[in-house]
């Protein structure tokens, strides 16, 4: 197949990173990875590599290495970008806020800089539900005002909302999609590409999936009081196959039209612990041992998304279940138990 385009995925290495190049490849485009590899494995490249039969460009680099984007963008006739490049630890931001805006905030200037001097003006950005805070009403929509978010990692993210905005009301030729992502989960049906935390997860899917595997003891339920049904957190969750779908149609769109284009990418149904607990002993089969015990800081009740936007704009909506992500979670950490190890 003649590739349609040449995509540019920053962190295209990392857990999201990697479906979204696997789908751009199997739908057509060329694509060029870039990724420090701080929180990835180039195994992954191989690894897409296996599933697809095609091989992205692989350059080790970080983005806010000004000489190496420049270098980059000398070398491959890039059209659009899909940044995902960034860090996502929460409480590492809060412990070590410098390295976070860093990457985040300078990182993402820095490959804005880049573009623009490469005349490349397409960008798609991996933002979070993070920036609606925590809202009373849901599901939350585009309109649903940013709130102060409650940590770094959060702050860093709507900075570059807020960027965006400003580079988009200041040059037409800007094409900008806000991708805000709910709770991105499971992995590729073919269990070959999935998520591989450094120590020990933060996140509940990777975390419920190592107590099933045996590398942890006990899931640890943060809350029980919650003003939610069981009283347990309500997340939307979203299989990251669907996610990199809507990445494929959010690209689409931004060559269509210029300007800043925001888009929720979940679901649109919430989920409590329990209930997500629930469906991935069905999948696994395996039993889950736990304890309640006391709220996280910074976690808020509940969060869901309104996805009409995405629907009547983009002909986008999430198709796979809570039990196709639970049964592809599990088969990439049984057939992975040390991830990319
Ligand atoms: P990930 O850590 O698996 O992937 C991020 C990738 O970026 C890694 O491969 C890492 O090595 C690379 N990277 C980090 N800093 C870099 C730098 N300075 N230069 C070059 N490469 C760098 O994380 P992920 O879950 O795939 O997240 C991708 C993006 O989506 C991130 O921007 C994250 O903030 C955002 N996001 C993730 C979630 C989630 O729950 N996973 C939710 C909302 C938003
Ligand atoms: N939880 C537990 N035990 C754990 C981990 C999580 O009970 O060991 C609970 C949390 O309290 C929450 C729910 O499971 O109720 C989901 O927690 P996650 O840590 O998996 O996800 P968050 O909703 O806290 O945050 C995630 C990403 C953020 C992103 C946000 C919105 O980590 O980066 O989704 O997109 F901003």
């Amino acid at each position: 197949m003649k590739e349609t385009s040449l995509v540019l995925v920053t962190g295209g290495a990392g857990y999201i990173g990697s479906h979204i190049t696997l789908s751009l490849l199997e739908a057509g485009h060329g694509v060029v990875v870039f990724d420090n590899l701080s929180n990835s494995s180039a195994e992954s490249i191989s690894r897409i590599e296996k599933i697809c039969g095609k091989k992205p460009h692989f350059v080790m680099g970080d983005i806010r290495d000004k000489q190496a984007l420049s270098n980059l963008f000398n070398r491959y006739h890039i059209d659009s970008v899909i940044h995902c490049a960034g860090l996502k630890a929460v409480g590492e931001s809060v412990k070590d806020p410098l390295t976070y805006f860093s990457n985040n905030l300078v990182g993402s200037v820095t490959l804005l800089e880049a573009m623009a001097r490469a005349n490349i003006f397409r960008l798609v950005f991996s933002s979070s539900a993070t920036v609606y805070g925590d809202s009373p009403n849901m599901p939350v929509n585009e309109k649903h005002p940013t709130a102060a978010p409650t940590n770094p990692y959060g702050r860093s993210k709507l900075m570059v909302e807020d960027v965006l905005r400003d580079l988009a009301t200041s040059d037409q030729r800007w094409s900008i999609a806000t991708a805000r992502y709910f709770n991105p989960i499971g992995a590729h049906s073919s269990g070959l590409i999935g998520e591989a935390p450094n120590g020990i997860p933060n996140n509940l899917v990777p975390y419920i999936s190592q107590v099933a595997i045996g590398k942890l003891k006990k899931l640890q339920i943060f809350g029980g009081d919650y003003p939610t049904p069981d009283g347990t957190g309500v997340r939307d969750y979203i299989h990251v196959m669907d996610l990199a779908q809507g990445h494929l149609k959010a690209l689409h769109a931004i060559s269509l039209k210029n300007g800043l284009n925001i888009w929720n990418f979940g679901s649109g149904k919430g989920y409590s612990v329990l209930e997500l607990l629930d469906a991935f002993e069905n999948a696994s089969g395996k039993k889950i041992p736990y304890d309640i015990v006391a709220r996280r800081a910074g976690d808020i009740p509940k969060c869901w998304a309104n996805t009409d936007k995405a629907r009547q704009e983009l002909g986008w909506r999430a198709e796979k279940n809570l039990n196709d992500m639970m049964i592809d979670t599990w088969r990439w950490q049984k057939n992975n138990p040390t991830g990319y190890n």
